[in-house]
């Protein structure tokens, strides 16, 4: 495969190391975070379906009760979602802990598992659940962002082989036009599906998630499926929710949210800097090519290489959401799949996963996102944290770095901090902390941890009126 540039210059510049701007300075002074906010900015929280909602019966529910071959659960320690925080049954306390946080967004994903559990079978009883959740959020003017892909297949999907299988790019539009329709009077804001990337890693190369692949064709082939299947979600919904919730003008804006890892050679070595180029291809740059040009182009050497068109790609994101939380250094090492090792400095600040907490990344990354042209949400960004200490210093200067680069012009509509709550974090369990509100796991109680009154701050400094629910 050619070792071609993987970015454009700007970007290149601003992920070499080269970049001659100072590292952020050492206080964030929060009586300015929070002013420096458009018009009609979204301010709040981000959840998903299985790592909240409790009681799903999926793909990752089979994966978290089997082992690797060698015994290993697929979960550390074993550890299963189960009754995760029970929001299933405690919308009214996320609603709470929204309103106290003075959020005006909220990003939440609906289960395809619960709402189709058989093919063609839909469960009313849960549709009129989530509707409800929608009017409520829309009473207590709180802008709802709807997620219809995060992670989770329901069973009979992945049956079919899931992500690789063509028929999911019939079987998940179809799903979200029956959504849209559910839910389009009370929704306009719309993302297709949560991180491709972190899909087609986890799940296909190096195998920690459902279906537990190591297989670089495949990792790309559900890449380039699910950018693919985003276009037909897309249409699916546009012709399903016509109705504007908000007045703004628009009924429907569908989004892809797209994970960004800023990527670094370890060294300045050409062969470190060729892989580390390669690594950012295919970590951050494919989906951004694809909006751009209407092509799904991707390169994993010795033998990937798809450029395939597709009709109705080039333009089609309404949005792009950022998920943003990390830096880590690229190693060559041709032995592995992944072709490098990819790590965290142990000489920066890193939270409890052991991630390096660099602000820097967001406004690097928000720059590089708007070369495309259209809104940025920042649709995730948190730390685990499971100490409470951490996060609001993390949360002032990874905000101040966003408002950096909106004072730059950069067309950043909202924030939504990961997570509203502590909740199942995927193969690392429970452990992992990011909830701005921790949850007793034994009374599914929700309390305030010390990023809130932080970000309570923020919202009074953006003009929004948080309310005292604790
Ligand atoms: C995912 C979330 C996850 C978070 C923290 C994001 O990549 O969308 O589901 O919990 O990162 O790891």
């Amino acid at each position: 495969m050619s070792l071609r540039p993987a970015f454009g210059l700007s970007a290149a510049l601003l992920l070499c190391g080269c970049d001659p701007r100072p590292d952020f300075p050492d206080a964030v002074d929060p009586a300015v975070v929070g002013t420096r906010l458009p018009p009609g900015f979204l301010l709040g929280a981000a959840t998903s379906s299985h790592q909240v909602e409790g009681g799903n019966s999926n793909d990752w529910t089979d994966w978290e009760s089997s082992r690797f071959p060698d015994g290993t659960p697929h979960v550390r320690d074993g550890e299963v979602s189960g009754m995760a925080v029970d929001s299933w049954n405690r919308f009214s306390d996320d609603l709470a802990a929204l309103e106290h946080l003075g959020a005006n967004a909220y990003r939440l994903s609906v289960e395809w598992s619960r709402l189709e559990p058989n093919p063609g079978e839909w469960d009313e009883a849960a549709a009129t659940r989530y509707r409800s959740w929608m009017l409520q959020l829309r009473a207590a003017g709180i802008e709802p962002m709807v997620t219809i892909s995060h992670f989770t297949l329901p069973k009979w999907v992945a049956a079919q082989g899931g992500w690789d299988d063509e028929r999911i790019e019939q079987s998940l539009p179809a799903f979200a036009g029956r959504v849209a329709a559910l839910l389009g009077d009370q929704v306009d804001l719309w993302v297709s599906m949560n991180e491709p990337n972190a899909m087609a890693v986890q799940g296909y190369l190096v195998g920690l998630w459902p279906p537990g692949v190591q297989d670089q064709a495949a990792a790309a082939r559900v890449l380039a499926r699910q950018i693919e299947t985003h276009v037909y979600i897309r249409e699916a919904i546009r012709m399903n929710d016509t109705a504007d919730a908000d007045g703004d003008g628009a009924a429907a804006r569908v989004g892809l949210v797209h994970h960004g890892r800023v990527l670094q050679p370890s060294s300045s070595s050409v062969l470190d800097s060729a892989i580390a180029g390669l690594a950012d291809d295919f970590a951050n740059e494919v989906p951004l090519r694809a909006a751009r040009t209407g092509r799904i182009q991707i390169n994993i050497p010795p033998g990937v290489n798809i450029d395939q068109e597709v009709e109705g790609l080039q333009g089609s994101f309404d949005f792009i959401g950022l998920n943003y939380y990390f830096r880590q250094y690229v190693r060559a090492d041709l032995g592995l799949a992944a072709l490098s090792i990819q790590y965290s400095r142990q000489d920066r600040p890193r939270s409890d996963l052991d991630w390096e907490i660099y602000p820097e990344g967001m406004y690097l990354f928000l720059h590089r996102f708007s070369q495309l042209g259209v809104p940025i949400y920042v649709t995730e960004n948190g730390i685990a944290d499971a100490s409470g200490i951490v996060r609001p210093e993390y949360l002032l200067r990874h905000f101040d770095a966003m408002e950096r680069a909106i004072g730059d012009g950069v067309d950043v509509r909202g924030y939504l901090h990961w997570s509203l709550l502590h909740n199942f974090e995927w193969a690392d369990g429970w452990r992992p902390d990011f909830g701005l509100f921790a949850v007793d796991r034994t009374t599914f109680e929700r309390s305030p941890t010390p990023a809130v009154e932080t970000f309570r701050g923020i919202s009074r400094n953006a003009g929004l009126t948080p309310q005292d629910r604790y």
